[in-house]
């Protein structure tokens, strides 16, 4: 029982010390100097003593009064103290929780830094569409077989699909200015096609335009190569299949030597020691005019490979469906 200042100064410092919360505090003020708190307590207990008394007991709970306020506000103000450090925003935080850069996109950096050190502009394009420029501008008639080596996925919408190629920015490019032209197309297509380990309904592809006087397959070689050699900081031997795109005449394929065994022959290339890289070739006549270029002042080459194959094959990523699975372990490895 507290009927003494002594005792309930002890009782007060005791309790102090074990009060870490502003609550708490609160809580521990209102016990003691609240309304009917021990501290007036005490003065009702002055109330009864005699007059001589009075004096003298007044003025030690007074002090003792002064005392605990003291107390409670210095304590208020540690507690403010490390709530606030609780909340401290620069202190730093643990790296482990932070998220990183997804490795198609690491790669499509890499591929843009170099095309745009080339000169090459660097263009985005519509992943919905109409049929025009993802196949009337490129030299596919409606109702040409052509359509069907890519398998596209028609919207309800009449005229409209998911692009199927990146060769959807063709015409656009090239009606944005008068030649010389330079740009590349990063972006993402879909087929309607089955998926497995090696293939996606949703991927990446870069597309690459030229257009100038006095173009040729050499120049298109010279820059796939020179292309090649700053992305895996070494030599890479290319060579040139003939292969059909309705929007390229001559169309190519090109492929180079398997960089995973060094074209001995692996898993990777089929044991044949190349890996198909890329359609290409120089830009169909057709496909000029109808962007309102003159097929006899100019000509020029496009190429389009897929991106996602590519990391893929420079990271020895063996399941295309991991890109899109949004799995942390799989993420956390491109760091
Ligand atoms: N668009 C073609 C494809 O997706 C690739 C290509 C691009 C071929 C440009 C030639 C020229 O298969």
């Amino acid at each position: 029982m507290t009927n003494s200042p002594q005792s309930l100064r002890q009782e007060f410092q005791d309790e102090l010390q074990h009060t870490d919360s502003a609550p708490a505090l609160l809580e521990l003020e209102k016990k003691f100097l609240g309304r009917s708190g021990k501290i007036n307590d005490l003065f009702e207990i002055m109330k009864t003593l005699p007059v001589e008394e009075k004096k003298t007991f007044g003025q030690t709970i007074n002090v003792l009064k002064k005392e605990l306020e003291a107390a409670l506000a210095q304590k208020k103000s540690s507690l403010g103290r490390e709530s606030r450090e609780a909340l401290d925003v620069t202190l730093s935080m643990k790296s482990e929780y932070t998220g990183n850069i997804h490795p198609v996109s690491l790669v499509n950096q890499e591929i843009e830094d170099i095309f745009v050190s080339m000169g090459f502009e660097v263009w985005d394009g519509p992943e919905v569409d109409t049929e025009y420029y993802n196949f009337e501008t490129l030299n596919v008639p409606k109702h040409h077989p052509a359509r069907d080596m890519q398998d596209t996925f028609y919207l309800a919408q009449p005229g409209y699909v998911l692009r199927t190629q990146t060769s959807n920015m063709q015409n656009r490019v090239m009606r944005s200015k008068k030649p010389p032209i330079r740009a590349i197309v990063p972006g993402k297509v879909f087929r309607n096609e089955a998926t497995d380990a090696r293939h996606e309904l949703a991927f990446h592809q870069v597309e690459g335009i030229l257009v100038d006087k006095n173009t040729s397959l050499a120049h298109m070689r010279y820059v796939i190569d020179a292309f090649l050699k700053k992305l895996f900081k070494r030599d890479v031997v290319t060579r040139l299949r003939p292969g059909y795109f309705p929007f390229v005449e001559p169309g190519l394929e090109l492929d180079f030597s398997c960089l995973v065994c060094d074209a001995k022959g692996c898993r990777v290339c089929k044991h044949t020691g190349w890996l198909e890289f890329m359609g290409c070739g120089m830009i169909h006549p057709y496909v000029l005019k109808e962007a309102g270029i003159d097929p006899d002042e100019y000509s020029g080459f496009a190429f389009g490979f897929g991106l996602t194959r590519l990391v893929m094959m420079l990271y020895k990523i063996e399941d295309v469906r991991l890109f899109h699975s949004g799995d942390i372990r799989f993420l956390e490895q491109f760091r």
